[in-house]
Formats: structure tokens, C-alpha cells, sequence
């Protein structure tokens, strides 16, 4: 039988991710592939992009969700203020793409602040071109409300924008920026909420994203549907051990039955009172 083409990802997740500095858990690394899949089961295409993204953790598990023609967008500050603090040496990031036998080409290195320079950072990563972009930089509130703009111009209109922390007593300004940014709007809505990050999609695609993730990740989770800026959000309980469904039967013709089956109960929720 012809093997996943998750098999990598799960890989990563299973034996490598902890072995790289950073936050990202098992329930988000699931998260991100049941978005990942719904996106190819609906041909919605485009780069990965990230900003913050310290020694790599979660941008290869990105990296190992890309199509062949599709590169992982990097964005960092890295050593732009050397010797001055905040610093994060790009041969860190360099050292573990290789350690984890990427090809350095996967990957385009940003270096940039981004509250002052949006707009290069916006011109590399291209406007609408990111179908996953996951806002996980400084928690400020002037960097989240810059980080969410660049964001919401860089991401695809089929795409997905996941933010870190959003609801952490011990960053209130994250709370405040993502409220302030996303009240009212409505090409981006709540979509789900995990204990670490908020993720937001566009509305015609909502109900496919939430069979997707609802379908793939275990039912263990305590999973409900609440209210947030007068939409409904899927929330997912504390961390559990997170065993994913599917990813490793995908080959040989598994991921069309999967996909055609998923696509025939796409999901929606009534709005919680
Ligand atoms: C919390 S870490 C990212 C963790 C990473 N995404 C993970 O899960 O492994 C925050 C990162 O944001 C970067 N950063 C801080 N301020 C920034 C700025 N103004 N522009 C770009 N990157 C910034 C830092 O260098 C750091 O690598």
C-alpha cells in the first residue's frame, strides 16, 4: 500500500518536535493538520508563513505540510538588533532545518521587525498568499495589532490565521489586540480555540474547516461549541494526549474516501445565546 504523504508530519510530531525550543503542543501540531488536509481537500493553495519563529518548532511542522511548490514563509526578527536584545540567531532555525534533513530552499528567511517594517515584510510573503499564517512573535499589544494587519493582507481568502496566546491571563495585550482586530470583521471569524491559540478562517469555508477538525482529532478532547464576537467557536479542552485519526492510512487512495466522506457532512453550529 502506498504510504502517507502525512507520514513525515507524524513523524516530526511523534519523535522530533521536542527535540526543537519552542511552544507548539500536540493538540495545536493536530490542529494544523486537519486544517492542512481540508485545505488540500478543497485545493485551496498557497505558502505557510509564520511570524516568530524562534529555533523552528512549529514552522517545520509547517514545512512538512507544504506541496512541492509551496515554501514556508519565516519570519523573525533574529539577530536584526545584535547585540541588543531581542535575539535569536538565524544558525539556530539553519541548524535544525538541516539536523531534520529539510532542504534549506523549503524556507524563506524574513528578517525583519515587523512593527517597523510591514510593508517589506508584506511584499516578500505576498499579498493573499498564505493559506495557513500563524502570528506567534512578540505579545505586545503594538506587535499583535501590527502582526494580526500583516496577517489578514497576507493571507489567502480561502486561508486560515492561527494567533498564540490569545487568551493567557499572562498576556492581556493579546486579548486585547486579537478583540480589537477581528470585532466586526467578517471576511476572518472565530473558527476554534485551544488552550494556547485562536484560529480564524473565512466564513464560506467555515463548515468544511469544522468537519475537518472535528472528524480528525480524537473525541477525547471535551470538545463544545461557545460563543465568541457573536459567532460560534469549537473549543478544544486541555492538554490530553492527542492520537490522530487517519493521517497514517492516507495513501493508496485513502485520503479521497476520507475527503469524500468528510465533505458530505460539512459542519455548522447555531449561535449560542
Ligand atoms: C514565542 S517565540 C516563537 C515560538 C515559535 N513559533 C514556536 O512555537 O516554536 C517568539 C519569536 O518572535 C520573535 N520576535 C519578537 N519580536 C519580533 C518582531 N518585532 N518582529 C519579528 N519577530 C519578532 C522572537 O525573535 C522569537 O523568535
Amino acid at each position: 500500500m502506498e504510504a502517507s504523504p502525512y507520514l513525515p508530519a507524524l513523524d516530526y510530531i511523534s519523535n522530533r518536535m521536542d527535540g526543537v525550543q519552542g511552544f507548539l503542543s500536540p493538540l495545536d501540531a493536530g490542529l494544523f493538520l486537519a486544517l492542512d488536509l481540508a485545505q488540500k481537500g478543497a485545493g485551496v493553495a498557497g505558502d505557510m508563513a509564520e511570524i516568530g519563529v524562534l529555533h523552528g518548532r512549529s514552522a517545520f511542522l509547517m514545512a512538512h505540510l507544504l506541496r512541492p511548490e509551496e515554501r514556508m514563509q519565516a519570519i523573525d526578527i533574529f539577530d536584526l538588533y545584535w547585540p541588543n536584545p531581542p535575539y535569536n540567531h538565524p544558525d539556530a532555525f539553519i541548524g535544525n532545518a538541516l539536523e531534520l534533513g529539510f532542504d534549506l530552499g523549503r524556507f524563506n528567511l524574513v528578517k525583519a521587525d515587523t512593527t517597523k517594517e510591514p510593508a517589506r515584510v508584506l511584499e516578500t510573503v505576498g499579498q493573499g498568499k498564505a493559506r495557513l499564517f500563524h502570528v506567534d512573535g512578540d505579545h505586545r499589544l503594538t506587535h499583535i495589532l501590527a502582526d494580526s494587519k500583516i496577517a489578514l493582507e497576507a493571507t489567502s481568502p480561502d486561508g486560515v490565521i492561527v494567533f498564540d496566546d490569545v487568551f493567557s491571563y499572562l498576556m492581556p495585550e493579546v486579548t486585547e489586540g486579537i478583540l480589537t482586530t477581528f470585532k466586526g470583521r467578517t471576511d476572518f471569524v472565530p473558527l476554534a480555540l485551544s488552550p494556547n491559540k485562536a484560529y480564524f478562517c473565512p466564513p464560506h469555508l467555515k463548515s468544511r474547516y469544522a468537519a475537518y477538525v472535528i472528524e480528525c482529532l480524537p473525541n477525547n478532547l471535551d470538545t463544545e461549541v461557545r460563543r465568541l464576537l457573536d459567532h460560534w467557536v469549537i473549543t478544544f479542552s486541555a492538554e490530553k494526549p492527542v492520537v490522530l485519526r487517519y493521517f497514517d492510512k492516507m495513501g493508496g487512495g485513502g485520503g479521497e474516501v476520507l475527503h469524500r466522506n468528510i465533505q458530505g457532512r460539512n459542519i455548522d453550529f447555531s449561535l449560542p445565546p
